[in-house]
């Protein structure tokens, strides 16, 4: 596996991979790689014959009291584990190299950004559309991985992507990846190291509330008293605040108060010890 850090070399490694004619498939991540990850790994590797994953830990994407700085990483354990999966080519640039100075470009994805994690984190999905249509540039694949785990960050990319013309015949298809899970059913996440051995225990409460909620709601009990219960749960497990517990029509991301026709995702964000925890799930 190769690494580079500068747009120059980047271009020629991606121009020498096509050069046999090969599809490309980007694996855009934060790093402080987790199962989750690596399954997206192996996803791309099923649909291109050259798998570029990208590690950037976005600034634009955090606000100004997020964790930026706290954000692990391990640039040389994640290399390894991604040479492992048979990644070809790892685009790892420095932030001066992604926002050159006098960097002056935001793009913002209006409509499904607005609400649930556009609301508690102002900004935050104008800095991911932002850096993601710039790896989309840069690389040019064919097709890119993201996780579902982010259902709404995966509505935003689509969006963008849609809007951009950067959907179209040999550009890019934005394939969304099943969540992968811990045992106890709690969503992999780079973010779960913050949590502390009791803390851990009692994230597992959130995958469980959600699932009972999803089958009280299939089987015809209300929807806002039943999300009323999941967020009583959560607090009666030492979450500290739950910024929203909502169901929301998959495309759209338009907030539902019952169960609809339409796929439908239930959408919850909650603060479990000063870590904020994101999960969705299908319902009906
Ligand atoms: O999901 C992530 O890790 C990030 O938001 C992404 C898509 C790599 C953009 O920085």
């Amino acid at each position: 596996m190769q690494t580079v850090t500068e747009l120059d070399m980047l271009r020629n490694v991606v121009a020498a991979l096509r050069a046999d004619r090969g599809t490309i498939a980007l694996v855009p991540t934060m790093g402080a790689l987790h199962e989750g990850h690596l399954t997206l790994m192996r996803e791309a590797t099923k649909h291109a014959d050259h798998v570029v994953a990208s590690i950037f830990v976005n600034p634009t994407q955090f606000g100004p009291n997020e964790d930026l700085d706290a954000y692990p990483r391990q640039l040389a354990k994640d290399s390894a584990m991604l040479e492992a999966e048979g990644v070809a080519l790892l685009w790892a640039p420095t932030v001066d190299q992604m926002y050159p100075q006098g960097f002056a470009t935001s793009i913002s994805v209006t409509g499904v950004s607005d609400g649930f994690c556009g609301a508690s984190r102002p900004g935050h999905f104008d800095g991911v559309a932002t850096v993601v249509c710039k790896l989309f540039q840069q690389v040019l694949p064919d097709v890119a991985f993201f996780g579902e785990k982010d259902f709404q960050q995966l509505a935003v990319i689509r969006t963008m992507a849609r809007d951009l013309d950067l959907i179209q015949p040999h550009v890019t298809a934005i394939h969304g990846v099943p969540t992968v899970r811990e045992e106890d059913g709690l969503a992999m996440s780079s973010r779960n190291r913050y949590l502390s051995p009791e803390d851990r225990i009692n994230a597992a409460v959130l995958p469980r509330a959600m699932k009972e909620a999803i089958g009280a709601i299939e089987n015809g009990a209300e929807v806002a008293p039943t999300l009323a219960s999941l967020e009583a749960a959560l607090l009666q497990a030492g979450f500290s605040s739950v910024d929203y517990a909502a169901l929301a029509d998959v495309e759209s991301l338009q907030r539902l108060d019952a169960l609809s026709k339409r796929p439908t995702r239930l959408l919850v964000a909650a603060r479990l010890g000063g870590t904020r925890l994101i999960d969705n799930m299908a319902v009906g």
